[in-house]
């Protein structure tokens, strides 16, 4: 349709069309309408009401969305398609490793190209919008949904989240390509810094802090074409982001330019009146309207309210009309009025979904995510060498459950354990393989209230009985601390059950479950070639396994590749691609701990017995266990010669900068080929307030042989060395310029540029 055409359709509905166009009601309700003769969701929406619903969540498959397309288009006066949306966080079926490993990844084009691999399972299924990217700034470990960001630093989120837009849409154009989905950044705006870690809770970080590091990735996401935007839960200086119009109207409408549809999280307009911000749903409703919110995610708010709102006055109708419009493009640059039911047909859901190629990349995605974090002596257990006798212990060896709390559509069935891997590497090799269980994966208390009514789970009706109760076994502990004793080396596949993290998981305790740990010391007594491999959603505190284990290897989440990509890391087939994207703190006494902090008047000398009366703590160190951008590879790499092409550099009138090539010369040392991530960090003058001690500025992977040495530049412009000051606009200072090169954000030697 054209937009003349979309106006008079808007024209001709009537103000209850129009307002139903702007309520999303979740999938179940909606399925049981349709299977149930219309009236299951009777206690929800009456049966005239759910025929004018404009979008629904959490259904998936072609049948379905078929279904349900249908019927809907046969009942809606105006025959307007549903929006099918859903959180394909990493992966429809096909999970990928979480979005923190890929974080790790330090690598646009993979992120792309699963987010376009997961794009094109979800449209085969009938599905048009993905509640992903998340953007999310994190720097606090006991919130659990750091699993669904890419990490700390504003720079590495921006970069990431556009390439995964780009890879959800199939480009930056004005409507996602066929087979493609459009993209929703979320959760806008600070929701990561939820205060103490605890989830929901409110942002309280100043002005600066918002605008330097939470609000960039967002911004980043919207000039990369996301198609929606999200507003969170939380407050920001007590201000619910839901009903927050200097944020939504004033930053995300006016100065981002923002034109696309807008959508509550989940019954975020109805929260508003447990903040206490609103005496009751239906100033909740007038506050999200008047704010420019389109769609109300499940509060029902706008389903009950608005037209009473209209009629009274207290909404003027265009506001509602401009929020459906903004609907209504988006239904028909998607193509829903020429083709309702788009992409989806089980043949392309047979073809892509689980298909040979997004196996393959998912696989790929593990080794280029995982982060090698110890692998200590003269002659290192990994790569492990193939006539080793090993004994693989663990609750993670057998678990198919390698997807995060927020893979809601994977299937555990369709993953490959290590145990198989393992199995089938031992096999072509023609040797035995052999597994103890050790320990069950954690005690039901670690789960806390996720055990009993799971909201995360609240899509898949056929969840697998979560845990055991046991706590620790220790019968189990003994068998595997002997069978330890027999082998030249362990394989200890140690983590968190993937729903000790995602949302509503935070936890106040970083370490393995207790189980898990009593297992890794027994297996020490026996064996002290110890390769521990560590899933997990989130960083935990490392300390016991870091001094028990010999090698210790992050795979995260990996998603249903986990098992072969583990296999192909610990044989040497891949080489560990990931580097820290966020700190792994040494306790969780030092979180929040993100690299790029403020400076203090007090630092702690690096070198020297820290007297009091400095920025430390005195039972802990200040550093992380390992910093942001870490990881080691089966190879080293030397960094030597940095150099910069001039020490001074002007501003031109017109605001410009022309760019400052910098360099560094890098050799790989060792005896195979490998990768590595050089980083490029910027410590800039004060703008009146104290700056970040660094900034990530700028990153390349590489990929060297063995002996290889070449020169590496980087471009340093206007962007590498601006940054955003309270009011949200973009400046450079005047003034000297710190830019270092390293291979971690534990630089040594920075280099000066002088901008006049
Ligand atoms: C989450 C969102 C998600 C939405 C729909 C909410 O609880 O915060 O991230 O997209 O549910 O599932």
């Amino acid at each position: 349709m054209n937009s003349q055409q979309l106006r008079a359709l808007l024209h001709s509905m009537s103000l209850k069309e129009k307002v139903f166009q702007l309520v999303q009601i979740p999938g179940q309700y909606f399925r049981a309408g349709v299977t149930d003769t219309g009236t299951a969701a009777e206690d929800v929406l009456s049966e005239e009401e759910l025929t004018l619903v404009g979008s629904t969540l959490g259904v998936f498959g072609a049948e379905s969305t078929e279904s349900i397309q249908r019927i809907h288009m046969t009942r809606h006066p105006h025959g307007i398609p549903l929006l099918f949306m859903h959180d394909v966080i990493h992966g429809l079926r096909t999970a990928f490793p979480m979005p923190l490993a890929l974080g790790a990844s330090f690598s646009p084009s993979l992120v792309e190209r699963c987010s376009a691999a997961a794009a094109e399972e979800s449209a085969a299924s009938g599905l048009h919008v993905t509640f992903a990217p998340m953007l999310d700034l994190v720097r606090d470990a006991r919130w659990g949904r750091v699993m669904e960001s890419f990490g700390e630093d504003p720079f590495l989120n921006g970069k990431l989240g556009c390439a995964s837009i780009k890879g959800f849409r199939g480009g930056n154009g004005d409507a996602p390509l066929p087979g493609r989905v459009a993209s929703c950044v979320k959760h806008f705006a600070a929701y990561g810094a939820a205060e103490a870690g605890r989830d929901y809770s409110g942002a309280n970080i100043s002005r600066r802090q918002l605008q330097e590091a939470y609000l960039p990735a967002y911004r980043k996401g919207v000039e990369a074409g996301a198609d929606l935007v999200m507003t969170s839960f939380n407050t920001v200086e007590g201000i619910p982001v839901t009903g927050n119009k200097e944020m939504i109207k004033s930053t995300l409408r006016d100065k981002w330019g923002f034109h696309g549809v807008l959508i509550s999280d989940w019954n975020a307009i109805g929260e508003m009146v447990a903040h206490g911000v609103c005496a009751d749903q239906r100033q909740a409703a007038k506050l999200a309207m008047d704010c420019g919110i389109d769609i109300d995610m499940c509060s029902l708010a706008y389903a009950r309210h608005l037209e009473a709102l209209v009629s009274d006055g207290e909404i003027r109708e265009e506001q509602v009309d401009a929020a459906v419009l903004r609907v209504l493009e988006l239904k028909n640059c998607l193509g829903l009025f020429n083709d309702p039911f788009r992409y989806a047909s089980p043949e392309r859901e047979n073809r892509s979904i689980l298909s040979e190629t997004h196996r393959a990349l998912a696989r790929e995605a593990v080794s280029e995510s995982a982060v090698l974090l110890k692998n200590a002596g003269e002659k290192p257990l990994l790569p492990l060498s193939p006539d080793v006798n090993a004994v693989w212990i663990g609750p993670f060896v057998e678990s198919r459950e390698l997807h995060s709390a927020w893979a809601v559509s994977a299937d555990p069935s369709d993953t490959v354990s290590v145990r198989e891997a393992a199995e089938d590497v031992a096999r072509a090799e023609g040797r035995l393989f052999s597994y103890v269980e050790g320990c069950p994966m954690t005690c039901r208390e670690d789960l806390g209230p996720l055990s009993e009514e799971n909201n995360v789970l609240r899509f898949r009706e056929d969840n697998p009985p979560l845990l055991s109760p046991e706590a620790v076994e220790e019968p189990l502990i003994r068998e595997a601390a002997s069978a330890a004793g027999r082998a030249d080396v362990v394989i200890a596949c140690l983590g968190e059950h993937r729903l000790m993290s995602g949302e509503g998981a935070s936890r106040g305790d970083l370490s393995l479950p207790a189980p898990q740990l009593a297992l890794l010391r027994e297996l020490y007594r026996t064996n002290r070639n110890i390769v521990s491999v560590i899933f997990t959603g989130r960083p935990l505190d490392l300390r016991d396994v870091c001094a028990l284990s010999r090698s210790v290897l992050l795979v995260w989440m990996p998603g249903t590749e986990g098992g072969s990509g583990v296999l192909d890391l610990l044989t040497g087939h891949a080489e560990p691609g990931g580097r820290l994207s966020m700190s792994m703190p040494y306790s969780v006494g030092q979180v929040p701990i993100y690299y790029n902090h403020p400076s203090t008047g007090r630092p702690k000398p690096a070198d020297t017995k820290v007297p009091r009366y400095i920025s430390s703590y005195i039972d802990i160190p200040n550093s992380p266990l390992f910093p942001f951008g870490y990881g080691l590879g089966y190879t080293s790499f030397t960094l030597s010669e940095q150099s910069i092409e001039t020490n001074e550099a002007s501003l031109q009138t017109d605001g410009t900068l022309k760019p400052v090539r910098v360099s560094v010369t890098v050799k790989n040392t060792g005896s195979r080929r490998g990768k590595s991530v050089l980083q490029l960090y910027v410590r800039r003058p004060s703008d009146g307030a104290a700056a970040p001690v660094m900034e990530l500025k700028a990153f390349q992977k590489i990929a060297f042989d063995p002996g290889e040495k070449r020169e590496i530049s980087f471009l340093i412009g206007y962007d590498e060395l601006s940054h955003f000051g309270t009011d949200g606009n973009p400046s450079v200072e005047k003034g000297e310029y710190r830019i270092a090169i390293g291979l971690d954000s534990e630089v040594g030697s920075w280099l000066s540029l002088t901008i006049t």
